[in-house]
């Protein structure tokens, strides 16, 4: 399998707007999306233009991680990578920054300076925009754990191509999970705190801990469980807030870098489920450290957990850029580059993660299948008055399960498992995963939140001819 040209959007780099016709993907499921013409502007005065005169629909992307028709738009793509400026302001503890700089780089900046986003997704590889833009979470129920809760202020270009700036929250609670209906955000300020450190403590369990992870996520800074169902156990991580004098410089090796050697090695066996459950169990051994395949895993990537000194261990302690936030990079080096990944991840209220665990062992029961990647893995959030995110007015349990495509096909428990938690447990489908497909079969399924609609109120009101509609805002009657 070769590598695919994960995007052909910055081929335009020199000319404002690209007029033949442009194809490009998701990077993690290789979705593909076909527009009109491309667009590349580094100054707001060149996004006000396009708007103004160029081929609409429009739709602003930020690193393509999202894997779901959210990226898509059949007129003008318009790449904000070149917007990511950035800069502290001590005196109010707010950062402000381009709307296409990326997660990793904002935590890592701000560490140099003494100060940190006080929780982030688990990847650092998204722009700031693209992850306020599908709701992007990370895992705590004690501290905001999505990048739009943080969100005081944040700059657009609209639908009549005029600058509007956004600071109040009856505003900001519709553009903190925009699915970039709402315009071009090219700035945004989030509140930051001073630098701290994390304690994370890795623990494993036999499966019987499942219903009691509710339990111990609450009054966790940040708390994260996977779960490998053929192997019968359940990993965690648990981290807790210490003072930035606290000494030591972990790091957490969630989505490592894994050499194209050692992925054009693994795409052999990709189409044998046996296969599949030996790299589950590799991937669990990883997590906790076991010591006879310690050795094998770290050829394939480094220890899930390290002090620093590259060796695995079960606790270390380190800045939050490094602790709750990992990236592979270059692109190349991050496993999608050689595999299609699917991502399914669906949204449940904490008090029907039973329920939702029993469907799971019932649809393992009916079709047994070996999860190659990290298990289903849990994370927690706490509820939200933010219209379109999925913790609106609950506390949450999200559910995610992610695998490898072969040959083009996703595992069709995939969409069971989507089918049975939305329809069963009032699930909701994350807007940034789950495919097209997927969506388009399972997303009419779901009930409408009271969220739902003030949001497509407010889009109609906001952008009254649809100019950054597209088919993903059809489906969901944006
Ligand atoms: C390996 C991996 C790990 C992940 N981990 C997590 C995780 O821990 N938690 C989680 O919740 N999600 C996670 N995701 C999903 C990912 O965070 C989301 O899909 C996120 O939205 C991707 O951001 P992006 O910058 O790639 O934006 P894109 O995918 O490019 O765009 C997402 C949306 O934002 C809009 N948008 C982007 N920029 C702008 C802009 N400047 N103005 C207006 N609209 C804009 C787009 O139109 C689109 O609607 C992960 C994805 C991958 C591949
Ligand atoms: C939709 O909401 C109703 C009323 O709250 C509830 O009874 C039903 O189970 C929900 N259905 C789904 C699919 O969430
Ligand atoms: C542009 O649209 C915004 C949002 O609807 C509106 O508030 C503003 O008055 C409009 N400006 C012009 C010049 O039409």
């Amino acid at each position: 399998m070769k590598r695919p040209i994960v995007s052909t959007v910055g081929i335009c780099v020199l000319a404002l707007t690209c007029s033949a016709s442009v194809t490009y993907k998701a990077k993690l499921n290789w979705h593909e999306c076909t527009a009109q013409e491309s667009a590349y502007p580094k100054t707001v005065a060149e996004i006000q233009n396009i708007i103004q005169t160029g081929k609409p629909p429009f739709k602003a992307i930020g690193a393509l991680h999202s894997t779901s028709d959210v990226i898509c738009t059949s007129g003008t793509v318009i790449n904000m990578a070149s917007f990511d400026s950035f800069s502290i302001d001590t005196a109010t503890h707010t950062v402000t920054v381009g709307s296409g700089a990326h997660l990793q780089n904002v935590q890592s900046a701000l560490q140099s300076a003494g100060y940190a986003l006080i929780h982030t997704t688990q990847f650092g590889g998204i722009s700031i925009a693209g992850g306020m833009g599908t709701g992007a979470h990370g895992s705590t129920l004690r501290h905001n754990s999505n990048l739009g809760e943080m969100t005081i202020q944040l700059k657009a270009v609209l639908a009549n191509g005029t600058v509007a700036t956004f600071n109040q929250d009856s505003d900001l609670r519709h553009w903190r999970t925009h699915l970039g209906f709402l315009g071009v955000v090219f700035e945004v300020t989030l509140n930051i705190v001073p630098l701290f450190k994390v304690h994370a403590s890795i623990s494993h369990y036999s499966e019987s801990i499942l219903d009691d992870l509710g339990t111990l996520a609450t009054d966790q800074d940040t708390f994260m469980a996977w779960w490998y169902p053929n192997i019968e156990k359940v990993v965690t991580y648990t981290g807790k807030f210490v003072d930035v004098a606290t000494s030591g410089s972990g790091v957490w090796n969630l989505v490592p870098d894994v050499s194209p050697i050692v992925q054009d090695l693994l795409s052999v066996p990709l189409d044998l489920q046996a296969d599949w459950c030996v790299l589950e169990y590799a991937t669990y051994s990883d997590m906790v450290g076991n010591v006879l395949v310690r050795d094998v895993t770290s050829l394939i990537r480094p220890p899930f957990l390290t002090t620093g000194n590259g060796l695995y261990s079960s606790s270390a302690v380190g800045y939050p850029a490094s602790m709750i936030m990992s990236t592979c990079s270059p692109e190349s080096d991050c496993t999608w580059s050689s595999f299609q990944v699917a991502s399914f991840a669906v949204a449940v209220p904490i008090e029907r993660f039973a329920d939702a665990i029993a469907i799971i062992q019932d649809i393992l029961s009916k079709t047994p299948f070996c999860l190659p990647l990290t298990g289903i893995f849990f994370r927690f959030s706490a509820a939200t008055d933010t219209s379109m995110a999925v913790e609106y007015k609950r506390t949450t349990v999200h559910i995610e399960l992610d695998t490898l495509i072969v040959d083009g096909v996703e595992p069709s428990y995939g969409r069971t498992f989507l089918r049975r938690l939305v329809t069963e447990v009032e699930g909701r489908m994350h807007w940034g995963k789950n495919s097209r497909d997927d969506f388009y079969a399972i997303y009419p399924l779901q009930n409408i939140t009271a969220g739902t609609k003030e949001f497509i109120l407010y889009a109609s009101t906001i952008d009254p001819n649809g100019v950054f509609r597209n088919d993903f805002s059809t489906l969901l009657g944006v």
